[in-house]
């Protein structure tokens, strides 16, 4: 078999050219890191997980409106995706205060903010993807006032329809973060949802519990980071089969 063009490794996934031209195969790794790469290790079944999971948002994003370079899943580990213009920026929307808005504001983790607040990071492994505001990204081109508006818009509807889905399976959607990019259709250009949405840009949390089920798991060190994606996989009824474990006829005795 021809061996398929690489466009770009990443952390956790790997881009490769797609079989139409402005099409690509992202493809899922085991690899989690934190702190910017300074801890790795290899969590097995996590990229078949994220594959799932980010299928299971933007598939369900698509069906209220809301655009997204998801095409379909292809197998395991890869999906089909929309080739995209990358904006340079990641859209961090924060209900609830962690993290690092938490360190650098020193407001207590767990304290519900009075509405989504949005933040925006530039997208730079050396800088360690620094916080801008909206000035830094006029003045320095990285994206439009139209881009930041629909940016916003983008950010408050993923929040919205992703609160909700969390909600109904006993899980707060604390904060998560969003990569877009640019597509242009005859004279037209409009952005959409790229990347990937999964418990590795997501801080997801048990109402009931407080139990975290996102890579604060790996992160925190606070136990087994598969079982918490696994988790929330199975509430959201998105759990792929196990070997051995099977949703076909059962045997009657
Ligand atoms: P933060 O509190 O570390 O700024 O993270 C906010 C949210 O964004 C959290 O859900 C994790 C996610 N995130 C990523 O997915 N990738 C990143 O590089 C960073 C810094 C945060």
């Amino acid at each position: 078999m021809a061996r398929r063009r690489m466009i770009y490794e990443g952390k956790a996934k790997i881009l490769y050219e797609g079989p139409e031209p402005g099409t690509l195969i992202q493809f899922f790794k085991d690899d989690t890191t934190a702190g910017n790469g300074e801890k790795h290790e290899l969590i097995e079944g996590k990229g078949v997980l994220n594959n799932r999971l980010s299928e299971h948002f933007m598939t369900g994003l698509a069906s209220i409106g809301v655009p997204t370079h998801f095409i379909k899943r292809l197998n395991m580990r890869e999906q089909l995706v929309r080739a995209v213009e990358m904006i340079p920026l990641e859209v961090v929307v924060r209900n609830v205060a962690a993290g690092s808005m938490s360190k650098r504001l020193g407001i207590e983790e767990g304290t519900q903010l009075p509405r989504p607040i949005i933040e925006f990071y530039l997208k730079n492994d050396e800088l360690n993807d620094p916080i801008v505001s909206e000035e830094h990204i006029i003045a320095f081109g990285w994206a439009t006032q139209q881009d930041l508006d629909d940016m916003v818009s983008l950010g408050l509807r993923v929040n919205d329809f992703m609160s909700g889905m969390m909600m109904g399976v006993g899980i707060k959607l604390v904060d998560f973060k969003i990569e877009i990019g640019r597509v242009f259709e005859g004279d037209f250009q409009r952005l959409i949802v790229a990347d990937e949405i999964s418990p590795d840009s997501c801080r997801l949390w048990d109402v009931e519990s407080g139990q975290k089920l996102d890579k604060d798991v790996f992160r925190r060190g606070l136990g087994d980071l598969s079982e918490a994606y696994t988790e929330v996989a199975k509430r959201l009824g998105v759990m792929p089969r196990q070997n051995g474990s099977s949703s076909g006829p059962k045997l009657v005795h």
